[in-house]
């Protein structure tokens, strides 16, 4: 199967250069916008396309641009987050690398629209190669008169400043990311106030936006939204970027039509299993999200779908697990990154990510008991959606999803007193040898 290229059309090996981007029709949304489009045509046209945010959520884009726009309080700002730092989601990383104009395009476009005093990308610190080309393609687009002053001739002046993110997983929650763009560490603020929107960057109303929710909005202006509906699904339109990492042989980023089944991007893109193995368990939306079995690779991956079955897309960011793995070595090992990922700053995340994380050691240990099943089913149902974001409630669904999918392989742990899948190692007092 080959991927749709809808939203990333050409690569190119020097993708910071303008005259590439603009071969391909690059700049012309932002020219309209800037010179034909009202405001108000633009939000309608995102609208009518129904193109809803990359990165995680799902929110309807159009919307959001229109709360900013109609806010009561006049000095709104525009930020990318490009924090980008899930186990498994590495999309917007091959976007900002590959397309670099596209971005800048896209918000420039969503800056304007919003009427930003400024505009900023939040990027990853570990993204240096990615920031550079983005450095780059701004000097040339600066160059060109498409970003800082007199853009177009039109005496519309608008720069875009880049910001090194602080590199956490909880960076990339929105009021996490805005706190460390004021100088305060990367906690995530406590709600209400729910939204940037009416909160946002110096409390003023902002616009947040991940970067592929972005490089979609260049292509779908100059397309419009009939054409940007041709496929993917009714409620989810458009396509995805698929980060897919684990057991497969072909890890990458595929973009494909949302609702494409989880068993065309592990077996047509990924290219299966290595060795021939089967899949045992699907995370769909990354480790945040309930993992599928193999009994359900035909559901189809967007946002609707996945909610039905009890998961989620997420940034899909797609791990695959093969027969091989356990699954309390796998429960563990996410719960070990929640924990050292959780700022802290709330209780029932700080003591609740620590917890899971013991007891869930204690049964890989071969040490646990039945009781400690029910401990951690009882601290799974307290934490869930008690934090200040959905950190610890991604970690108990995790535990959560693997305790009523593979009960069996923690009933064997507790039973052999050791790993069936680590046989050699066995529980001796105070430890495991
Ligand atoms: C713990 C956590 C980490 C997140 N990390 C990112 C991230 O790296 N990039 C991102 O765009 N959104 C991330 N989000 C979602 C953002 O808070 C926000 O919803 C998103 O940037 C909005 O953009 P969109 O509407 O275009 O999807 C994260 C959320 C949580 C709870």
């Amino acid at each position: 199967m080959t991927p749709t290229a809808r939203i990333l059309k050409e690569i190119t090996p020097r993708p910071w250069e303008v005259a590439d981007y603009v071969r391909q029709g690059g700049y012309e949304a932002w020219q309209s916008c800037v010179t034909k489009w009202t405001r108000e045509e633009v939000i309608a046209e995102l609208k009518r396309a129904g193109l809803r945010g990359r990165g995680g959520a799902g929110f309807p884009t159009g919307v959001k641009w229109e709360k900013v726009l109609n806010h009561r309080i006049p000095e709104h700002y525009f930020v990318c987050n490009a924090g980008e730092h899930e186990p498994g989601t590495f999309k917007d990383r091959y976007l900002l690398k590959q397309s670099p104009h596209q971005l800048l395009e896209g918000s420039l476009i969503a800056a304007r629209t919003v009427n930003a005093k400024s505009a900023f990308i939040y990027v990853n610190h570990e993204y240096v190669e990615e920031l550079t080309n983005l450095r780059k393609a701004a000097e040339q687009a600066r160059a060109k008169g498409f970003m800082g002053k007199n853009i177009f001739g039109t005496g519309l002046d608008l720069e875009i400043e880049f910001i090194e993110g602080q590199g956490s997983y909880v960076a990339g929650e929105e009021t996490a990311m805005l706190e460390s763009m004021q100088g305060r560490p990367a906690m995530p603020r406590q709600k209400p106030p729910f939204y940037p929107t009416d909160f946002g960057l110096y409390g003023k109303p902002t616009l947040v936006n991940n970067v592929e929710t972005l490089c979609n909005v260049p292509p779908l202006l100059r397309n419009g939204a009939a054409w940007f509906t041709q496929v993917g699904t009714e409620k989810s339109p458009g396509t995805m970027f698929f980060s897919i990492s684990g057991a497969v042989n072909r890890p990458g980023v595929y973009e494909l039509p949302m609702g494409t089944p989880i068993r065309r991007l592990v077996y047509d893109c990924g290219e299966g299993i290595p060795n021939g193995r089967k899949p045992k368990a699907v995370f769909p939306g990354g480790p945040s999200f309930a993992m599928l079995t193999e009994d359900q690779l035909d559901t189809p991956m967007d946002f609707e779908t996945l909610k039905k079955a009890g998961t989620g897309l997420g940034s899909a960011g797609v791990i695959v697990v093969d027969e091989t793995t356990c699954m309390v070595a796998t429960a563990l090992k996410y719960a070990n990154f929640f924990k050292v990922e959780s700022c802290g700053q709330c209780p029932p995340c700080r003591m609740g990510t620590i917890n899971l994380a013991a007891v869930l050691q204690k049964i890989e240990d071969g040490e646990g008991t039945e009781k400690d099943l029910a401990s951690l089913m009882q601290l799974c149902g307290f934490v869930k959606g008690r934090g200040y974001c959905t950190v610890v409630t991604g970690a108990a669904v995790v535990v959560q999803s693997s305790l009523e999918k593979f009960r069996h392989e923690f009933d064997a742990h507790i039973a052999e007193k050791r790993c069936p899948s680590h046989p050699e190692r066995v529980a001796v007092a105070g430890g495991v040898a």
